[in-house]
């Protein structure tokens, strides 16, 4: 039974993706061509804070984001807020939802908020419906709200099977290696721009499905990478998953440069990163660390504690020139958690007023 008239908060995170997702063979569904995987990162780092509360007053759901009322209306979030109809669906339940969220990024953190935002409100609306949803069924739900998403529903390194089934049941994620399995392993959020990107994830990747040749030889290698990524990280063997990442960050990018018309998400500060990476592992003569880029110009450079030191001080250099705005260090982060302390609700007395009454 759901639990009206109580406040349900959570607490999630962004992941950073490893083998990239980039394509839909199902729209509507969300389902992708390959399977993907990702590291979740640390909540000390980044997170993002959602509050739930159903209540038999509210006769539709009520979302403030970082304080602020959304028009649920609005055609992109309307789509990814198809994902409270499938929870009530589930859980049994009409209860409407009065939702407040917030993204604790460091200033300029400049990461996608989409993937901890949608995971953290199935996790906290999961408690207050009372759904009874594992990890895996939760992941199916937020996957139709963003697809990466699905991969914020559990911590360590977790892959998001492509599954072949046309209902989407068998396409969800799954952790591989818990947080603890190799805790030296750290990722530094290297911000170079803050911008919001000219194209966003989900037009890129139909453009590049639906006009590049090259796009289809791209599952099958895709799922080859991941087969060599989780071998690589089963022998925490950071010298063979550096290279892994940048080939796949390389591949991507590049399918989306051959795209027509052409998606360039890189920019220069992003090639200058590419090059410095490349020189401290040649000059070390093993490589140490990897870079790996998502939509957008932002680095994410992979390392491990031993080596942390060098690529600190590489990173100082781009921060002293300006080059680099921002950087900051995450290790492998565990999945969303309910926050009990009252405190941490972010449901204030005058929301509850509004719209409650
Ligand atoms: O889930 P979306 O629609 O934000 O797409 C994410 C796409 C990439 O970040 C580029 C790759 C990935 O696997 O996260």
């Amino acid at each position: 039974m759901p639990i009206l008239d109580r406040i349900f908060t959570a607490q999630g995170s962004p992941n950073i993706a490893f083998v990239k997702y980039w394509g839909k063979r199902d729209e509507r569904l969300i389902l992708p061509y390959n399977s993907s995987i990702s590291m979740t990162l640390d909540h000390a780092v980044l997170r993002t804070v959602t509050s739930v509360m159903l209540s038999e007053a509210l006769d539709e759901d009520v979302f403030y984001l970082g304080g602020k009322p959304q028009d649920l209306g609005d055609r992109e979030l309307k789509e990814r807020m198809q994902i409270l109809e499938i929870l009530r669906k589930a859980a049994g339940s009409d209860a409407r939802m009065l939702i407040a969220s917030h993204n604790h990024f460091p200033t300029a953190s400049g990461m996608a908020s989409s993937a901890s935002g949608i995971a953290t409100l199935v996790y906290a609306a999961n408690a207050a419906l009372q759904a009874g949803l594992n990890a895996e069924s939760m992941s199916i739900i937020a996957r139709q709200g963003s697809g990466s998403a699905c991969r914020s529903m559990l911590g360590g390194i977790v892959m998001w099977r492509k599954g072949t089934r046309a209902d989407g049941s068998d396409s969800y994620a799954q952790q591989l290696f818990a947080e603890d399995y190799w805790p030296e392993v750290v990722d530094n959020i290297v911000v170079v721009s803050q911008s919001k990107k000219k194209v966003s994830s989900r037009a890129g990747m139909k453009q590049t499905a639906d006009t590049n040749p090259l796009f289809r030889s791209r599952p099958e290698s895709a799922e080859a990478r991941a087969r060599n990524l989780i071998e690589a990280y089963k022998n925490r063997d950071m010298g063979k998953l550096a290279q892994i990442i940048m080939a796949e960050s390389n591949e991507m990018h590049a399918l989306m440069l051959s795209t027509v018309p052409s998606i360039r998400y890189l920019n220069t500060a992003s090639y200058a990163l590419m090059d410095a990476v490349e020189q401290l592992n040649m000059s070390v003569g093993e490589t140490i660390c990897g870079y790996t880029f998502d939509a957008g110009p932002n680095a994410n450079i992979i390392t491990t504690q031993e080596h942390q030191p060098k690529v600190s001080k590489m990173l100082k250099e781009f921060l002293e020139d300006g080059s680099v705005q921002y950087v900051k260090t995450s290790k492998v982060g565990s999945g969303p958690k309910m926050l009990d302390d009252p405190h941490a609700a972010l449901i204030t007395k005058d929301m509850v007023k509004e719209h409650i009454g």
